[in-house]
């Protein structure tokens, strides 16, 4: 049977029903529900609102591509996301745990339980290196929610 719908559509009765393929429509479908969830995050949806600002369709699209590129690695993307997010000086630790909060959320809603974890591991690990890269100082803690067993490596090693 094809799953294509949502589950926020669906009523309690009824079976969930969850995309079981990784594909550009269903990515599609998941950048737009992120940043629209993401945009009604008190603290995050105030600094994609104000940075995003007349801005949101090149975004999307270019998220669009990021996220291709990572799940199917089509290479369609071609940007920096590093220097993207270093400018952004206000970001701190929390920003990286609450980010991940409403990606995992928005995955799990849309996508089968092994896809979704797929797709949040790769993102665990991008935000991980985000985070390393804008405030990753000596000493710095990783934050919560970031991979865990990467913090306990870190943490066994120290
Ligand atoms: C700490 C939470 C985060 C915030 C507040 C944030 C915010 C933003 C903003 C405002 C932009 C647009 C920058 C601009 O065009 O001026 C952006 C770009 C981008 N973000 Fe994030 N971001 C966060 C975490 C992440 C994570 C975890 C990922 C990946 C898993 C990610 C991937 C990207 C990518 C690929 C771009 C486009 C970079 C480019 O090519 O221009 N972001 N982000």
């Amino acid at each position: 049977m094809p799953r294509t719908g949502i589950a926020g559509n669906m009523t309690p009765d009824e079976p969930v029903s969850r995309f079981e393929v990784i594909d550009p429509q269903t990515i599609s479908v998941l950048v737009s529900t992120f940043y629209a969830t993401v945009r009604e995050h008190q603290r995050l949806g105030e600094i994609f609102n104000r940075r995003l600002d007349g801005r949101w369709e090149e975004h999307l699209g270019k998220m669009n591509l990021f996220w291709q590129s990572v799940l199917l690695k089509n290479r369609t993307y071609s940007g920096r996301p590093v220097p993207a997010h270093q400018k952004q000086t206000e970001l701190v630790s929390e920003d990286f745990t609450e980010w991940l909060k409403v990606f995992r959320s928005v995955a799990h809603d849309l996508f089968t339980p092994h896809l979704a974890q797929e797709i949040i591991t790769y993102a665990e690990r991008i935000a991980q290196s985000l985070w390393f890269a804008c405030l990753g100082t000596a000493g710095a803690r990783l934050p919560d929610g970031l991979v865990q067993d990467l913090k306990e490596t870190e943490q066994a090693n120290a």
